[in-house]
């Protein structure tokens, strides 16, 4: 497939650039805006003081789970793009008309157009692609799709619990929920120990203490300051050697007899004159307890330190001292152990709790003494404890004696509350009963604020609860995955082309577009089998078919793909012949050819030029050429078409001057002045209308005419210059006119008159991109006009070489600017 005729439309390098940029510059923000907003989402939600990203169950819609859905599909989309978009602009620049960096091998050409488009092609390209990055960045947009559902598993709910407390003291007596009905009725409301006594039995028989009604559910509970009465027993054991409780005593021969030398007393560590007895034989007392107060200290006639200290009030309520021998009647106890216990109640305040319905509990490390004597209370609790706590008072439950006779026979079970603390046949040991005794008394404290809980202080707390979501900041380590993505696929990809640059997959703006460069011309990298697969795909999307066709890649046209191919006309001499010169010394590569007259005369000149520069990555080859032979032009286009394919520039040189054969008659006037302009002029006319279709075969075509200094029409008025005054000035009157050493009359009129050709041709091409210019060189020693070398570097004539630099330089683009103009070494020609 060969290329189209249309030549290549430049590129404009700014329409659309800014608004892509701007547009690439967009994405990475979104990108950034998603980063911050799941980083603070999960760093710190409540700071979007949307509360349904913090409170389940709260009635905003946006809850965590759309949030992060919706921020991170916008983020792999957004990233996807980015690279996408980078990796497509990186990519057609590479392949803009004379902005190629390195160059693409074809088949990197093709995996990069479809790592764009195909989703399979970033797999496949992590296979036989040439940039790591881009392989590393393509996989990882496959992972994307993991971002969402890794970021959401980090959103868990938990309980939040608030608590509010509230408190109020007491508006009742401390003690008045102690003095119940029953007492009351019974002896004004000073006797009768029915609460206490019903409280002990309730808390032997493990029943739950009463619940107060201060709570309507769990949320709510209470702590209170309230009176308590406090046990702290002792338990302790004896071997029992002799036999007490027992039915038969040791040494006893009958079992009928109590035996009164067995009579040791057992007394109180608390109040050492408290003391009980037990006996052994029938009956046998097993079981003694007794309660009461130190009666000394309460008439304050008792030491204050020692063993016999006074369990001074305030704060002091009774002591109560009990032992027993188990199994005295049916052997179920330890008979071979006395038990003890020793109590000592105080009163005083204590901190009970309740949750919502259930039973309160005391805190017995919170107890805390009474400073204040029972007598200071405004309640008849004093009373109340003098009468039933005396010593002699039978009415406490603490103050009782069990015998047994022997089978049939047993006191025990006349007494329940005994049966109820001491266990059946007393086979309770005495930790058991000892912690019993003081469960007794928590229950019973526990029982008076039920019954009363205004007689409290009392802080009331109620918690509730709500279900926040939590957010595990270590799931945001997913967004190392689009992060290291974008970075891997962006990296040395950020430069933004305009649309014409960057023409996408638009076939048309293909089309357009024209030849592509940047890409490799030979297949490194890939096997022959890939590169020609993937040179058929390029054929496709309107790429030169010499540039891509491995067959074609030895045609003349492909082999001068990477050089430009230069004609220069009269190449095999002066002028010319520097130009040949310059391009072959330049570091850009030529194909140039030698335009000569004579072939053995390009040929020499070529040997010439390959002898003085041994080194050169340009080539030269000879067309034979004369102007003034249409056949002979027509032949040399064809000669390079069949060997170039194309011209990029084309170096009207060829040029004589014919006004000293007509001094030297050895011409006519006709002759001189047709010869003049048909060598200078018309010949040049028909070469370049000849050449032009080649021309237009170049991606960038330059069009060269050799004009004269002596052409500019406004230069023949000048006469500031000795050169100037020699042309310009005007001999004496008269007919004929002395003949001069170098007439240039036919000659600079020629080259007038290729000054309007160039400009003709500047606009005839001007759409086409072609650059026209006209050079003029300078005065050069040359063989022009036979005058010699050195009679014309007499008439201040200089070295030809200049010239050539001067038309090397306008070929390599260095007088761009001043196309369709007569280019000058210092400047532009005036006409
Ligand atoms: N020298 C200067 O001071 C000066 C100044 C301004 C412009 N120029 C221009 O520079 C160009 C080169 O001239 P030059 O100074 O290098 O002179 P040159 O040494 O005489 O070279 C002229 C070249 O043109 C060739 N030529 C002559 N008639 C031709 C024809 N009918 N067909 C094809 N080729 C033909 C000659 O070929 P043969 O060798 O076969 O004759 C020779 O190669 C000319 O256009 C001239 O007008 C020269």
């Amino acid at each position: 497939m060969s290329k189209s005729s249309s030549p290549p439309k430049e590129p404009s390098s700014s329409r659309g650039r800014l608004v892509n940029a701007l547009f690439t510059a967009s994405l990475a923000l979104i990108c950034l805006a998603c980063y911050a907003l799941l980083i603070i989402l999960y760093i710190q939600a409540d700071l979007y003081h949307i509360p349904s990203l913090v409170t389940d169950g709260d009635t905003g819609s946006i809850k965590p789970t759309v949030a992060v859905s919706l921020i991170a599909a916008v983020l792999a989309a957004a990233t996807s793009a980015l690279i996408t978009r980078c990796v497509e602009h990186s990519f057609w620049l590479k392949l803009v008309p004379g902005n190629v960096g390195s160059p693409l091998t074809v088949g990197e050409v093709n995996r990069l157009a479809q790592w764009s488009v195909s989703p399979l092609a970033r797999l496949t390209y992590a296979l036989k692609g040439r940039s790591w990055a881009l392989k590393l960045s393509g996989l990882l947009i496959f992972a994307f799709s993991i971002i969402a559902p890794v970021l959401l598993a980090g959103i868990s709910l938990k309980d939040h619990f608030r608590i509010t407390s509230t408190s109020a003291s007491h508006v009742a007596d401390y003690w008045t929920p102690w003095i119940n009905r029953g007492n009351s009725r019974f002896r004004g409301g000073s006797a009768g120990d029915l609460v206490f006594g019903m409280a002990a039995q309730a808390s032997n028989g493990n029943f739950a203490a009463p619940v107060a009604p201060v709570c309507h559910d769990d949320s709510c509970s209470v702590s209170t300051g309230s009176s308590a009465l406090f046990a702290t027993c002792n338990a302790g054991t004896i071997d029992n050697t002799e036999n007490r409780g027992l039915t038969v005593c040791p040494t006893q021969t009958t079992t009928s007899t109590t035996v009164s030398d067995f009579s040791t007393n057992y007394c109180s560590d608390i109040v050492p004159s408290m003391c009980v007895n037990l006996t052994c034989g029938a009956p046998s007392v097993y079981a003694n307890f007794i309660t009461g107060l130190d009666v000394d200290c309460e008439s304050g006639s008792a030491g204050s330190t020692g063993p016999n200290a006074c369990i001074t009030s305030p704060g002091s309520w009774a002591v109560i001292f009990g032992a027993w021998v188990g199994g005295a009647d049916f052997g179920i106890g330890n008979s071979k152990l006395i038990n003890t216990v020793s109590c000592l109640v105080e009163y005083g305040n204590i901190t009970i709790s309740q949750t919502g319905a259930n039973p309160p509990r005391v805190d017995r490390n919170s107890f805390k003494r009474s400073l204040y004597p029972l007598s200071s209370y405004s309640s008849p609790i004093s009373n109340v404890r003098t009468f039933i706590w005396d010593e002699s008072a039978p009415t406490t439950p603490y103050y009782f004696t069990l015998r047994v006779v022997g089978t049939g026979w047993n006191d025990m079970y006349r007494q329940p509350f005994a049966a109820g603390l001491l266990g059946d046949d007393a086979s309770n040991d005495a930790q058991h009963v000892a912690r019993q005794i003081e469960n007794n008394f928590d229950w019973a404290t526990m029982g008076a604020f039920a019954r009363m809980p205004n007689a409290s202080d009392m802080v009331t707390s109620t918690r509730t609860s709500t279900r926040v979501y939590v957010y595990n900041q270590l799931v945001l380590l997913i967004l190392l995955v689009p992060f290291l993505g974008s970075l891997l696929g962006t990296w040395g990809r950020w430069g933004v082309g305009s649309d014409d640059e960057v023409v996408g997959y638009n076939p048309v703006a293909i089309a357009n577009r024209g030849p592509v460069e940047g890409i490799a011309t030979k297949p490194f990298g890939v096997s022959q089998k890939e590169y020609k697969k993937a040179c058929d795909k390029l054929l496709l999307i309107g790429v030169e078919e010499s540039l891509v066709n491995p067959s074609a890649r030895n045609s003349p046209a492909a082999m001068s793909q990477d050089k430009k191919v230069v004609f220069i006309t009269g190449a095999n001499t002066g002028l010319g012949l520097e130009i040949v010169k310059a391009l072959y010394k330049s570091t850009q590569s030529y194909d140039i050819i030698v335009g000569s007259r004579l072939v053995s005369n390009g040929e020499a000149a070529v040997a010439a030029v390959q002898q003085e520069i041994p080194s050169s990555s340009s080539s030269l080859s000879v067309v034979q050429l004369d102007l003034a032979s249409d056949e002979s032009i027509k032949k040399a286009v064809e000669n390079i078409e069949s060997k170039f394919g194309r011209l990029d520039v084309l170096v009207n040189n060829g040029g004589a001057g014919f006004d000293g054969a007509l001094r030297d008659n050895k011409l006519s006037i006709r002759e001189a002045w047709n010869k003049s302009w048909d060598t200078n002029v018309a010949g040049t006319q028909v070469l370049t209308s000849e050449a032009i279709p080649l021309l237009l075969k170049s991606r960038q075509a330059r069009l060269l005419f050799i004009t004269s200094g002596t052409s500019a029409l406004a230069f023949t008025e000048r006469f500031d210059h000795p050169a100037l005054q020699r042309i310009n000035a005007s001999p004496a009157p008269g007919w004929p006119k002395p003949k001069e050493i170098n007439p240039i009359e036919s000659y600079r009129s020629a080259k007038t008159g290729l000054n309007m050709m160039m400009r003709q041709w500047h606009r005839i091409l001007l759409n086409d991109g072609v650059k026209v210019w006209a050079i003029s060189p300078g005065f050069l020693a040359t063989n022009l006009g036979d005058v010699g070398i050195e009679q014309l570097k007499k008439l201040g004539a200089r070295d030809p070489s200049e010239g050539g630099n001067l038309v090397k330089r306008v070929i390599e683009g260095e007088r761009d600017s001043d196309v369709g103009k007569v280019v000058g070494a210092t400047g532009i020609q005036i006409w």
